[in-house]
């Protein structure tokens, strides 16, 4: 190990969240809804329930109150900075700043909230990494424009987008346009990413799918994206932004060269096509055939090209949680995932929600992006969803998410070795924050422990759990201690 190179100078160690997931105070100072907000709870077994008028009464929202990181900020960003954090990795919540989002002019408590959270990070010297839309789309514009299918919304965004740059541009460099921008390629994203439900649609996980709306969709992102781009970078030429893909890296099953095929398939239209058209400027060749293929049909016109062109980002940034199998076969045993599914790797072991954990493909999949995009890298999101014991002195032995991060860790290394230019790493979480999938509390992350259970019980206060101290570790030795 000593042999190896390690993590460069200046590496960004740190952690993310997302607004909708940790902040609650949903109907606060004059925030409006958002996706999130109206999606009920679920757990492991029970699907989540979406309801366009929001009823409290009758059912338990989780993004309600969260970890109400709106009202613990300091005490939290306190604790990043004992932890060391040289990055944090935050989404600003759309209707905080635009309450129903087509409105001209912002609300100015909510700017003053994030004032205060950029001040306090910046008192720590922790660098910001900003993702401008984690689903949280204003919910009034799924009603009012039928969210991304509706060009109209690129321009809302955009107004959105402005008043971020100007506003918090003296603090932040670092922005991703939009997280998982490649979700809108499966049915999952439909909702959180696209912010529109069809007809027959009542569970996140089984939703009604139009496909010629979802790359509608998908598109008009590309291109708000791109704009955002041209947009910022006028506004302050030090300004740096990152794709964000959730990157299910794809092995066939079996090496019959069918299996093989149907893996570089999905691999192209799940992982490579958004990015393509984010970092390279342009849809890959076979976008065109595939959507002729499939009979999908939607606007893209001339203009929008060349917009893309115009506005490429200049770093990647991903998400890893897992690998999954492909192939032809039916009946294999199968494996659960972020936007999808898998044939199950006998070679690998699975979390609680059957995500299976595969470092070695951490550093697989470092390089087949760099290869691709030869861009600076930063790995946005990556870690473990697991049951926490709290035990009688308060404290809690989460090894299992140290082992999975240090391993994880471990092959970020070797893939610095291999060349891969990595800048930083902000796992997924910080702290712990509601599930997206299943809106779980308990299915925890973070390094810093919530007292809020499934159903909304518990007090809010903050604990440091085990990976907490070993994370500090970590970064004070630039990841040279593992241990
Ligand atoms: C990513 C999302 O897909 O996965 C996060 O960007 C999400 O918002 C994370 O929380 C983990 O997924 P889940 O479903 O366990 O919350």
């Amino acid at each position: 190990m000593d042999a190896i190179k390690g993590f460069p100078e200046g590496f960004f160690w740190g952690g993310a969240t997302a607004a909708n997931q940790v902040e609650g105070a949903w109907d606060v100072d004059g925030k409006g809804a958002n996706l999130a907000d109206a999606m009920v709870a679920g757990t492991h077994e029970t699907p989540r329930r979406i309801t366009l008028d929001i009823d409290p009464e009758k059912y338990y929202y989780p993004s309600h109150v969260a970890s109400d990181f709106y009202h613990h900020y300091k005490e939290d960003i306190a604790l990043l900075a004992e932890m060391g954090f040289k990055m944090y990795r935050l989404s600003i919540n759309w209707a905080r700043i635009f309450p129903l989002g087509d409105e001209e002019e912002p609300n100015e408590a909510g700017l003053a909230f994030y004032d205060k959270v950029f001040e306090e990070l910046n008192r720590y010297g922790i660098e910001p990494l900003v993702t401008i839309y984690h689903n949280e789309m204003p919910l009034h514009l799924v009603s009012a424009c039928d969210g991304w299918a509706d060009r109209r919304v690129i321009e809302y965004y955009l107004r959105f987008a402005k008043v971020l740059f100007e506003r918090y541009g003296k603090y932040v460099t670092y922005w991703i346009p939009f997280n998982e921008i490649n979700c809108l390629t499966t049915p999952t994203g439909n909702w959180n990413h696209g912010g529109f439900l069809h007809p027959g649609t009542e569970f996140f996980t089984a939703q009604v799918d139009d496909p010629n709306k979802r790359w509608a969709a998908l598109h008009n992102q590309f291109v708000a994206s791109a704009r955002a781009v041209k947009m910022g970078k006028k506004i302050s030429p030090n300004f740096k932004f990152g794709t964000m893909i959730c990157h299910i890296t794809v092995y066939p099953l079996t090496c019959n060269p069918d299996d093989v095929l149907l893996t570089q398939q999905e691999d192209q239209l799940r992982n490579c096509l958004s990015a393509d058209v984010q970092v390279k400027g342009i849809y890959p060749y076979y976008a065109e055939r595939y959507f002729e293929r499939n009979g999908i049909e939607f606007m893209r016109t001339p203009e929008d090209f060349e917009v893309l062109r115009e506005g490429p980002v200049d770093f990647y940034s991903f998400s890893y949680y897992m690998s999954n199998c492909v192939t032809g076969q039916k009946d294999t045993a199968q494996v659960s995932g972020n936007i999808m599914g898998g044939a199950k790797n006998p070679y690998l072991k699975a979390t609680d929600w059957n995500w299976q954990i595969d470092p070695v493909g951490l550093r697989y999949t470092l390089n087949k992006i760099y290869d691709r995009y030869s861009v600076p890298i930063m790995v946005t999101e990556n870690g473990l969803g697991a049951f926490d014991t709290v035990e009688e002195d308060g404290s809690i032995h989460d090894s299992y998410r140290i082992d999975y991060l240090r391993e994880h860790i471990e092959q970020m290394r070797l893939a610095i070795d291999d060349g891969v230019d990595l800048i930083g790493y902000t796992p997924w979480s910080a702290i712990d924050l509601v599930s997206v999938s299943t809106g779980e509390m308990e299915k925890r992350y973070g390094f810093i422990y919530v007292d809020r259970d499934n159903a909304g019980n518990g007090d809010l206060h903050r604990a440091r759990k085990d990976s907490f101290y070993w994370y500090q570790r970590v970064i004070a030795s630039n990841g040279a201690d593992l241990g």
